[in-house]
């Protein structure tokens, strides 16, 4: 099977009341990883690409091949969507050039009018190509320069009006935010989660910054309506420390000499492990 979009896998979720996990990219070991634990748990899944993550893999077009190769070369049956993460609206293009089967546009940031607008135009496009989208309203905050921005509740209104213009799924903020949790966050807001659901009915809901919810808040958004988890820096995280391990017990030394693959084998295999923990709190394992 090539690249699906998110739809089908998101329809089921919500009606199965489980969540797709999206776990980001940022290169080939990440790439496999990912693709090998969701065949092994017959899941379905989403691979998320920053735009960031896109430009240091040289471009969209080379993720976009890399990841329909590895497909075929690696026998994945299971529904795999190629996703952009935080679209901007020039970059949402050219992903859609480069052969991405799902897109979010991150228009969170402009005015309600203008994110209205631009969502329009790009569900008209996505809707001729069959590719799903994925919108965003109430910024999602998180970490820049050190300082850790709050992440916004979003206005239910405004996510009915995203919602009506025909998106395949919705990040609505609720509190949540990227990387880190500082230890005095609050904890979602499923006041507003309700809120949202109530108007917005049956659109799969998106929960960004999947790293560090505790479990049983995870849950909980599940069931009001969330069907896709955005993961990306506990899996940095787990590479990271794994890596460092490696290296700090000398291994990379040893034997002939230096050896990438030998050096990046446990941070894929913590990779691995990140996925099916995650996997397994998302419900969605044997639902392929
Ligand atoms: P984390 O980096 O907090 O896991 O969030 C990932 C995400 O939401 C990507 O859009």
């Amino acid at each position: 099977m090539g690249l699906v979009t998110a739809q089908d896998m998101l329809e089921k979720a919500l009606k199965g009341k489980y969540a797709v996990g999206q776990f980001n990219i940022n290169n080939l070991e990440w790439t496999k990883s990912i693709l090998q634990t969701s065949q092994e748990l017959g899941a379905p899944v989403i691979l998320g690409v920053s735009e960031g993550a896109g430009k240091y893999m040289t471009g969209f077009k080379v993720v976009a091949a890399m990841v329909k190769a590895m497909i075929e070369e690696m026998n994945i049956t299971v529904p795999v969507a190629l996703h952009l993460d935080h679209g901007t609206y020039e970059g949402c293009y050219k992903c859609i050039k480069a052969g991405f089967s799902s897109i979010m546009f991150d228009g969170s940031h402009f005015p309600i009018e203008e994110n209205v607008a631009k969502t329009t135009e790009l569900v008209h496009v996505c809707k001729q190509l069959g590719l799903s989208l994925e919108a965003e309203v109430g910024a999602i905050g998180g970490e820049e320069d050190g300082v850790i921005g709050k992440g916004e509740c979003a206005d239910p209104d405004e996510c009915k009006k995203i919602a009506d213009l025909g998106v395949t799924m919705l990040a609505a903020g609720i509190g949540n935010i990227h990387g880190k949790y500082p230890a005095n966050w609050p904890g979602l807001s499923f006041e507003t989660l309700a809120a949202v659901k109530e108007k917005v009915g049956d659109m799969p809901l998106v929960l960004h910054g999947g790293t560090g919810i505790p479990t049983d808040q995870i849950k909980k958004a599940i069931s009001l309506g969330v069907a896709k988890i955005n993961v990306n820096t506990e899996c940095q995280l787990s590479f990271q420390a794994a890596t460092r391990r490696y290296v700090e017990e000398g291994k990379d030394l040893a034997g002939k000499g230096f050896d990438p693959r030998k050096l990046l084998a446990p941070g894929a295999q913590a990779i691995k492990d990140t996925v099916k923990e995650k996997m397994e709190i998302f419900g969605c394992i044997g639902k392929a």
